[in-house]
């Protein structure tokens, strides 16, 4: 029996979304040079796909990975497991994450970067589920907005697993 529901967002809708994105955000950095920073693990896919439709000449990408829900302290600080290689003072950094929830991860992660003082500080995500926000963000570039349920695929992942789907896809087991 599987634990996968509904696709709600096709391989074609994310392809044709990310062109989209990709132009903006190409037309955004004319001239200059952009570093991307992928939030691991859930936006690894969605950064390889977008890097690759931005065609501004400079383009950077880094990683970094930050502490999961489940590795939360009780009071919900987010943890740097994994920091940038690259320095990002006086650069222009967009941070590409999957999916903003409640925001507290973003809301975390856009403050520690801004402390290094970067050029300028933009987001762009794949999924948003603006019910569910409770940290107020900037967006500057936003995939779909999707209901309240959860959803896997396209990096996302419940206990680590169908982040290799092409499609985003709902949950059976979980809201
Ligand atoms: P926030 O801090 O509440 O905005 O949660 C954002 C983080 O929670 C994302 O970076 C995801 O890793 C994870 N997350 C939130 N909703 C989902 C979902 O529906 N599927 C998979 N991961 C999710
Ligand atoms: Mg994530």
């Amino acid at each position: 029996m599987t634990e996968l529901s509904n696709i709600i967002i096709t391989e074609e809708e994310i392809r044709n979304r990310i062109k989209e994105i990709g132009s903006q955000v190409s037309k955004d950095y004319e001239g200059k040079e952009l570093v991307m920073v992928c939030v691991l693990k859930g936006a690894a896919v969605f950064v390889s796909d977008l890097m690759r439709a931005i065609n501004i000449p400079a383009v950077c990408v880094d990683f970094l990975s930050i502490s999961s829900y489940a590795e939360r302290s009780e009071a919900g600080a987010v943890r740097i497991l994994k920091d940038l290689d690259i320095d990002i003072t006086n650069r222009d950094v967009l941070v590409v994450e999957d999916i903003i929830d409640t925001g507290f991860t973003l809301g975390y992660l856009l403050r520690i970067l801004k402390a290094r003082t970067p050029a300028s500080l933009k987001v762009a995500v794949l999924l948003d589920r603006p019910a569910l926000r409770i940290v107020d963000l900037p967006v500057a570039y936003k995939g779909f907005e999707i209901p309240e349920e959860f959803v896997v695929g396209y990096g996302l992942d419940y206990n680590q697993k169908y982040r290799n789907l092409p499609y985003i896809c709902l949950l059976k087991t979980k809201k």
